[in-house]
């Protein structure tokens, strides 16, 4: 029987515009089939993609992803996403779960650096799959042991509770300088990376003095270790700076960001240089990627959310409404005996709730789980139901909002306050 003989398709201009488009910023690692291709896919319908040049091809891979293809959207986003970042960072992958990232950030670590040890803080979070989980502090990791080998622990510089019992700034930072002494004396001398929040979230809020971050870049380029910022709650201007680690103007090895990124959307990606990027295995076609994510609808979601950051300034809005809530938080300290610590960056607030302020000893749970449902009565959804209060508004709330939010967790506290004492 004769061939039929087909149109043939070849790589388009389209395509091979958006994908060099695509290519200057998106970290190796795609995959294969994708990689291979060279090409911009436009759409799919029933068992045929169509690409962006309108060559049409029967799908026999649909179960593995579309998600993957280069799109035009995809692009732009990463062409927005590589203008924000700090000097340098403009590799990028994308994933769809913070904790993804974080794992992705390690087997980059690896690849980069051939070693395998991890050193992070007390009071971390990183999410909650196998490689993070040994990093993770408190209950989060009860009963799920045994934990990946090669995971260490310094202290974080957590200056209301100090680890040290010091001060700052007589301290010395000398909470920084314990990273070194556990890269000296716990692990094995092969430290991939050291891992930070700029700023912690789920620990509370809880911010570092300045000069912190940068002791911990340095302590771990003299390890010759990377050194990983975890932005996934920090970035995109939630603290009243684009990213946290602008605060102490130091430019990570690699940066993890989720949460804002997609304005909701699942969304999470990696970013780090040209030159980290491209070690293997984390380099190999199909070694660095993951089947959602950059998929078309998560980046239509990013660059959206990007472009609403950038558009509508919100980085200084978090700059100027945080400063507000701030000041008003100091304000309910001095009426309201029970908040020991008010501290915040942004939008990015935290309140600790004590018995007394002297021993600093925490109102009970039970305290605070009234406080959170005094405040939903009133009208306020918000973290108030642990001691340690988080407070993360949107970055586009407006200051009368804020405050009169604020207003409703004071009118709370008070009644909580009058109706049980400080236990
Ligand atoms: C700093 C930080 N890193 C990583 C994660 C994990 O993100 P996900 O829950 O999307 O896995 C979180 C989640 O709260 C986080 O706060």
């Amino acid at each position: 029987m004769k061939d039929v003989i087909r149109k043939r398709n070849e790589v388009g201009p389209r395509s091979r515009r958006i994908t060099e488009q695509e290519s200057l910023h998106m970290a190796p690692g795609l995959q294969s089939f994708a990689l291979y291709s060279g090409l911009a896919m436009a759409r799919g319908q029933g068992s045929h993609l169509y690409d962006e040049d309108g060559n049409s091809y029967v799908d026999f891979i649909a179960g593995i992803a579309f998600g993957s293809f280069t799109t035009e959207v995809r692009a732009r986003f990463l062409e927005l996403l590589a203008s924000v970042t700090p000097s340098g960072l403009t590799r990028i992958q994308l994933f769809s779960g913070g904790a993804e990232a974080v794992e992705a950030a390690f087997r980059l670590a690896k690849s980069a650096t051939k070693k395998f040890e991890f050193v992070g803080y007390s009071g971390a979070f990183h999410g909650k799959t196998g490689g993070v989980l040994p990093l993770l502090w408190g209950s989060f990791k009860d009963g799920l042991g045994p934990f990946v080998p090669g995971c260490y622990v310094a202290p974080y510089a957590y200056c209301y509770r100090c680890p040290l019992s010091l001060t700052y700034p007589d301290c010395g930072l000398a909470c920084a300088e314990k990273t070194r002494e556990v890269i000296r004396n716990q692990t094995g001398g092969a430290v991939a990376a050291v891992i930070v929040e700029p700023m912690q979230g789920t620990a509370g809020n809880v911010i570092p003095p300045p000069g912190f971050l940068t002791a911990v870049r340095d302590i771990a380029k003299e390890a010759g270790a990377l050194f990983i910022a975890d932005e996934m709650i920090t970035g995109f201007g939630r603290t009243g700076k684009f990213w946290g680690v602008d605060h102490d103007g130091v430019v990570p090895d690699v940066m993890t960001v989720g949460k804002g990124v997609g304005g909701g959307f699942p969304l999470s990606a990696l970013i780090s240089t040209d030159e980290l990027t491209k070690h293997p295995p984390f380099s190999h076609p199909s070694g660095s990627s993951s089947s959602y994510g950059g998929n078309p609808l998560a980046s239509a979601a990013g660059l959206a959310s990007l472009e609403i950051v950038t558009k509508e300034d919100l980085v200084a809005n978090s700059e100027r409404v945080g400063r507000a809530m701030l000041e008003k938080l100091v304000a309910m300290q001095e009426k309201h005996a029970v908040i020991g610590d008010v501290r915040g960056k942004g939008l990015m607030l935290g309140l600790e709730l004590v018995k007394d302020r002297r021993t600093r000893e925490l109102v009970s749970k039970d305290f605070t789980r009234a406080l959170f449902q005094e405040c939903l009565r009133r009208g306020l959804l918000s973290m108030s139901y642990p001691p340690v209060i988080r407070i993360n508004p949107p970055l586009n709330i407006d200051a009368a909002t804020a405050l009169e939010g604020l207003e409703i967790l004071d009118e709370a506290l008070g009644a909580v306050v009058r109706e049980r004492g400080l236990n």
